[in-house]
C-alpha cells in the first residue's frame, strides 16, 4: 500500500502558476520519491488540464479534482461531472472537504453521493472527514468520525478496489491554523477511523489508506506519517510551494 502524499491547492493558482509549481515539484522529487510513495495534486477546475498535462505519463504523481457533482450530465449550472474530470486527466477527486461542508453547506448525504458516483465512474475518491473544535471539546470525535464515514461510504459498491477509496481525517481546528494535531490525537482518531472501516468493510479495511490533514509542514511530516494508521497526508498551505511540498513528499 503506497503512502499517499497529497496536495490540496484549494482556490489558488492560475494555470501559469499551477504549471510552474507542478513542473518545479516534479523536478525536485524526480528520482528521489521512495517506491512506497504516491503523490497527488488536487488543483482548481481551471488548472486541471494544465496540471494534467504536466503529470501525464508520470507513474508516481497523479491529478485530483477538489470536488465533483454526482450526475453524469444535465442542467446543473456550475457543476462538473466525473467524466469531465477524467477527460482532463483526473485519477482522484476529493469529496466532503470541511470547507465545502461549512461554507457551501454540503451535507453528509451529498458527500456520500459524490463518493459513490465518483467511484462508479472510474475515479478514486478521497473522503474528507473531521471534527470541529466544539465537537472535540464535547467529546464527540468518535461520534463525528463514525457518522461521517457511515454517510460518506454508505453507497459504495461492495466490490470496490481498496486503493480507490481513501479517507482523509482533517480536524477542522487544525486546518490552516498552524496548530497541528498532537501525535496522541492523530493516533486516537485514525484508530477510530480504522475501527469503523473494519465494521463497514471487514475484508478491505486494512488496505484503505487513511491520510492526516491539518497544518502538515516539512518539519512535522516525518513524525506524522510514522504513526499507526497514518498512510499519508493531505496538505493545504504547505503544498502551494514546490519546495515545501517536495520536502513533505520526501519526508
Ligand atoms: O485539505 C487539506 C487542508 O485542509 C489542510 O490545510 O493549510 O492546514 O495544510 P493546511
Amino acid at each position: 500500500m503506497k503512502k499517499l502524499m497529497a496536495a490540496n491547492w484549494k482556490m489558488y493558482k492560475t494555470r501559469a502558476e499551477a504549471k510552474a509549481t507542478a513542473e518545479d515539484l516534479l523536478t525536485k522529487i524526480e528520482g528521489k520519491l521512495p517506491a512506497d510513495r504516491e503523490v497527488v495534486i488536487a488543483a482548481p477546475y481551471t488548472a486541471l488540464e494544465t496540471v494534467g498535462s504536466v503529470l501525464a505519463g508520470n507513474a508516481d504523481c497523479h491529478l485530483s479534482a477538489e470536488n465533483l457533482y454526482p450526475k453524469a450530465e444535465g442542467a446543473f449550472t456550475g457543476e462538473i461531472s466525473p467524466a469531465m474530470l477524467k477527460d482532463v486527466g483526473c485519477v482522484y477527486s476529493l469529496a466532503g472537504h470541511s470547507e465545502r461542508r461549512a461554507i457551501i453547506g454540503e451535507t453528509d448525504e451529498l458527500v456520500g453521493d459524490k463518493v459513490a458516483f465518483g467511484l462508479e465512474n472510474g475515479l478514486s475518491m478521497i473522503l474528507c472527514i473531521g471534527e470541529t473544535i466544539d465537537e472535540r471539546k464535547a467529546g464527540e470525535v468518535q461520534k463525528v468520525i463514525d457518522e461521517q464515514l457511515e454517510a460518506g461510504l454508505k453507497n459504495v459498491a461492495s466490490d470496490f478496489a481498496p486503493e480507490t477509496v481513501v479517507v482523509a481525517y482533517e480536524p477542522v481546528w487544525a486546518i490552516g491554523t498552524g496548530e497541528v494535531a498532537g501525535e496522541g490525537e492523530i493516533v486516537e482518531a485514525h484508530g477510530f477511523v480504522r475501527e469503523k472501516l473494519k465494521k463497514l468493510f471487514p475484508e478491505k479495511a486494512n488496505e484503505i489508506r487513511i491520510l492526516y490533514g491539518g497544518s502538515v509542514k516539512p518539519a512535522n511530516c516525518a513524525q506524522i506519517i510514522a504513526l499507526d494508521n497514518v498512510d499519508g497526508v493531505l496538505v493545504g498551505g504547505a503544498s502551494l510551494d514546490a519546495e515545501s511540498f517536495s520536502q513533505i513528499a520526501l519526508a
